[in-house]
């Protein structure tokens, strides 16, 4: 870091702290249909319908000490969104597992980040997906640095976008699919606002989830996170949270209906993702949140993730 720092919320972003775990600084071996190859030489076609249209899934999975954080889970996830969209993987869940686990040690990482994205593959210039004779699949294996270290001290601004989540009736949310732009414009509302996460609504003006991130609201003691009928990824950090983290703590979590009021209203409100974990929000549009800083149960939830996955070996179910 220079001693000018752009802290635009662009450059936050990718904000690193040494080259080992700045993403890009390291070549990494990518494992593209059937080899590892070196990152610069892993290429795809004009002609794959991922890149023509969006089309195909993914799933972003985080590396703790050398465990795969809910790999099984993220897996299943990946092929269920992979069916829900008439994809067909061209490796079975236990190859994808086995060079998932082989990226990581030969990329000689021990805390990290995994994307696997399976495309439609190669087709012609129509939308035709079935045209395609085979899907794609790619697996990398890095660092990720999504927001500043200080945000998860001070908490962290977030707005409301004015662009709805996309309807469960159009293209499921629970599909995590290639095609991320609803998200994108949300995610683009924030940085224009000067800050790097939004809070997206349905169509019924129900809070649903963030562009990358679910919620959580605490009121009076009481966590709730808003219910997967509102249409939302179906995060596998938030059913941690719930299944797992909240219970350890004591608390049980309220799956229900959450109008902007409940959020803006809240003592605390914190959200969850793989790449986020559990990080808190100090403001939503400028209005201060609680007391404008990260809460005492938001605190307490996020040392406690942080103790399971880093201190005890991270559950890969
Ligand atoms: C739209 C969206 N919602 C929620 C999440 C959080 O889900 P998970 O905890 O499985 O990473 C993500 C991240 O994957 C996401 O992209």
């Amino acid at each position: 870091m220079t001693g000018h720092e752009d802290k635009s919320p662009t450059a936050m972003m990718s904000e690193g702290t040494s080259p080992d775990t700045t993403p890009g600084s390291k070549t990494r071996d990518v494992w593209i249909d059937g080899s590892f190859v070196e990152q610069s030489e892993a290429r795809i076609s004009v002609f794959d319908h991922g890149l023509l249209y969006g089309d195909g899934c993914f799933e972003g999975i985080r590396i703790y000490n050398g465990r795969i954080f809910k790999l099984r889970t993220h897996l299943q996830r990946l092929f269920s969104s992979a069916e829900s969209i008439r994809l067909e993987p061209s490796y079975d869940i236990e190859t994808i597992e086995r060079v998932t686990r082989e990226a990581v040690t030969r990329n000689g990482l021990k805390d990290g980040y995994i994307r696997i994205v399976i495309t439609r593959g190669v087709g012609s210039l129509g939308l035709h997906p079935f045209k395609c004779e085979r899907s794609s699949l790619i697996i990398i294996a890095d660092v990720i640095s999504l927001y500043p270290e200080s945000m998860y001290t001070d908490g962290m601004s977030v707005i409301i976008a004015k662009r709805p989540r996309l309807p469960v009736a159009c293209l499921d949310p629970r599909i995590k699919s290639l095609n991320y732009l609803n998200n994108i414009l949300a995610k683009i509302e924030a940085i224009d606002a000067g800050v790097l996460e939004a809070i997206m609504l349905n169509t019924e003006g129900i809070v649903a989830e963030c562009t990358g991130d679910n919620i959580f609201i605490i009121k009076d003691g009481v966590i709730s996170t808003p219910d997967t009928e509102a249409g939302m990824l179906h995060g596998i950090t938030r059913q941690y949270v719930m299944d797992t983290v909240a219970p350890a703590l004591g608390y049980t979590i309220e799956e229900r209906s959450h109008q902007i009021e409940d959020v803006k209203g809240a003592d605390e409100v914190f959200l969850s993702g793989t790449a986020a974990e559990i990080i808190g929000v100090s403001s939503i549009d400028g209005d201060q949140i609680g007391s404008g800083v990260v809460g005492p149960i938001t605190s307490a939830l996020a040392a406690e993730f942080t103790r399971r996955v880093c201190e005890e070996p991270a559950p890969e179910d």
